[in-house]
């Protein structure tokens, strides 16, 4: 018994523990013939013969449950050992990745309205009629329904052609007062220089008592927007519609690749027009059921925004995921 116990406490890997338990504790080891001697032991001492082999058996169990417990915590060690990242290595730095313009454009504007405290909201790209169209003051049947060219489903839902009916789910789900954005991807079917099918857009609204907001504070903070965004430019506001505000707006910048002397870009103009926006109609509120209320609301193309910043002369390359053009961005 004294040799087993050392066999087994001299085991070096569990391997060899694992030979010697089968040699040991196993169906055909050498516990299991010592029981079977019982049978030929006299029936007066067959009790104490019993006894002593059960304590021998416990003893080596508690041997061997020691052994195997080091060995497997040796084992462990080894592998973290040698699993172990150096975080304190430079990575190859010619294979690190970078956000795509897109994303590092809206990232940029996100973090303009979050510090205006602004909440960041979200909606379906999968939309319906009532959400896209209807409660933003586009009956069926208006004209101005044209002015998005939709991807209709065959269920009757919509691919969303704009971030606004964010500001619908937002009302709905809220009570006033709104200070919100939602970033997100839109759907139109159109496909050239300026436009492709999928693109982003951000959207603003803020509701408060009526009264509390009006035209002046919605062009003091997107004049600021705009100074943040491109910096020292010129910002103008020039008449134009939206179903969903009256009276509304289009937001232009002075042209920051002519200053303003006119080139190609800005179809020697001298402007980019940049931002839609307005006061949001009454209608839009009835359909939300909220009263005694006045809000602005406003939308952008974030491709648009990082184009310009980024001087890409086609949206198009946005998307063909070129590695040369991505590469710049590191
Ligand atoms: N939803 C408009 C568009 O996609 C932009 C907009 C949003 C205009 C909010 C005014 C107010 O063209």
């Amino acid at each position: 018994m004294k040799k087993l116990e050392e066999k087994i406490s001299q085991a070096i890997s569990l391997e060899e523990l694992e030979k010697i338990r089968i040699e040991v504790f196993g169906k055909k080891g050498i516990l299991a013939s010592k029981f079977a001697m019982l049978k030929d032991v006299p029936p007066s001492e067959k009790r104490a013969f019993a006894q002593g082999l059960n304590n021998k058996k416990s003893h080596l169990q508690r041997v061997y449950d020691e052994v195997y417990n080091r060995l497997k915590s040796e084992e462990i060690e080894k592998l973290l050992k040698s699993e172990a990242i150096d975080v304190s290595l430079y990575s190859n730095l010619e294979t690190k990745g970078a956000l795509h313009p897109v994303i590092e454009t809206m990232d940029r504007i996100i973090d303009y309205f979050i510090a205006l405290n602004f909440s960041v909201e979200d909606g379906p790209k999968i939309e319906d009629d009532f959400h896209n169209f209807e409660a933003l003051n586009l009956p069926k049947n208006h004209p101005a329904r044209d002015m998005q060219d939709t991807f209709f489903c065959r269920d009757g839902g919509v691919l969303r052609t704009h971030t606004s009916p964010v500001q619908i789910r937002t009302m709905l789900a809220q009570k006033p007062p709104i200070r919100m954005i939602a970033p997100g991807a839109v759907f139109r079917k159109d496909y050239d220089l300026t436009h492709t099918p999928m693109f982003h857009q951000v959207e603003g609204l803020v509701v408060q008592k009526k009264g509390e907001v009006n035209f002046a504070n919605l062009k003091s903070i997107l004049s600021d927007f705009l100074h943040y965004m491109f910096g020292d430019v010129e910002v103008r506001f020039r008449p134009s519609f939206f179903p969903f505000t009256e009276p509304s707006a289009e937001v232009d910048i002075s042209c920051i690749f002519c200053k303003g002397n006119g080139c190609r870009v800005c179809s020697h103009t001298g402007w980019l027009e940049v931002l839609g926006c307005g006061i949001v109609d009454p209608n839009v509120f009835d359909a939300v059921n909220y009263k005694d209320v006045s809000g602005y609301a406003f939308g952008l193309g974030v491709e648009r925004f990082a184009m310009l910043l980024h001087k890409i002369p086609d949206l198009r390359m946005l998307f063909e995921g070129d590695i040369r053009l991505l590469e710049q961005f590191r």
